[in-house]
């Protein structure tokens, strides 16, 4: 199975591809091919010290990683989600997994969806309609991903109208160290998902914890 990731060189989607390439063929999209192959050189050495070996890992554009993916990760910013999609486009027969938390840092931390609902939703709306929307991966944070020498050991909550879309994501995320996949839903149920994000970032913050997750008993 071939893993495309738009923006694959940011925070989470370098630790995501990470911990994914010892068991799916990854594709690093970005803005600038350079820099996705730069975060694959890099995520590859990383891997090899650890003595992990991974399957093909490759950078590309963003839309080459669409192109040839049969599953796209959209790990962009929410703020640049838009912009990004305008200009991609090969997403018609995909299923596509969005991290995206739509979230603002005022006093404390807010979780501002889109007039659509949620971030998964607007996505939808964007898309073409035969592409499968999930989302997961939301309650993660970037550090944990990359942090290769500690188990995951988070629920991933997954939303989708798609059921047999959903089942593969629950799969991809099950097949990861020990993260536990959690059917949450339909993509209307989104919008609770990613408004846990800022929940955990303010009970960290207020706390003073680090990367707090989430484990459904
Ligand atoms: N960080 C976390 O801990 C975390 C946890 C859970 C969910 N998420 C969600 O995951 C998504 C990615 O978060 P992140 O922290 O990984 O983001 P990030 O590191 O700030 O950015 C990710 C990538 O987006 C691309 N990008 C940046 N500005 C852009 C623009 N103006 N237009 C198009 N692409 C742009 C960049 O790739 P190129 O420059 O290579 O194109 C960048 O490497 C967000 O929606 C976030 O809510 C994050």
């Amino acid at each position: 199975m071939k893993i495309g990731i738009v923006g694959g060189t940011g925070d989470i989607g370098e630790g995501i591809a990470m911990r994914l390439a010892p068991l799916y063929d990854i594709i690093v999209g970005s803005r600038d091919e350079v820099r996705a192959k730069e975060s694959c050189t890099c995520s590859i050495a990383a891997l090899k010290n650890r003595g992990t070996s991974c399957r093909s890992f490759t950078g590309a554009t963003n839309q080459d990683a669409i192109c040839c993916a049969d599953i796209v990760i959209l790990a962009v910013p929410f703020r640049n989600v838009i912009t990004t999609l305008e200009t991609l486009s090969c997403f018609e027969d995909k299923i596509v997994i969005s991290p995206v938390n739509p979230m603002e840092k005022r006093d404390h931390f807010m979780f501002v969806p889109p007039e659509d609902g949620s971030a998964a939703l607007m996505i939808r709306r964007l898309l073409p309609k035969e592409a499968r929307i999930c989302s997961a991966f939301n309650t993660i944070a970037a550090n944990k991903w990359k942090a290769l020498n500690e188990e995951l050991s988070y629920s991933v909550p997954v939303c989708g109208d798609d059921e047999e879309a959903k089942r593969m994501v629950m799969g991809i995320v099950n097949s990861v160290s020990k993260l536990q996949g959690f059917d949450a839903g339909p993509l209307a149920a989104s919008s609770m998902v990613e408004a846990l994000t800022p929940l955990l970032l303010n009970i960290a913050r207020y706390n003073k914890m680090r990367d707090v997750g989430i484990q459904f008993m």
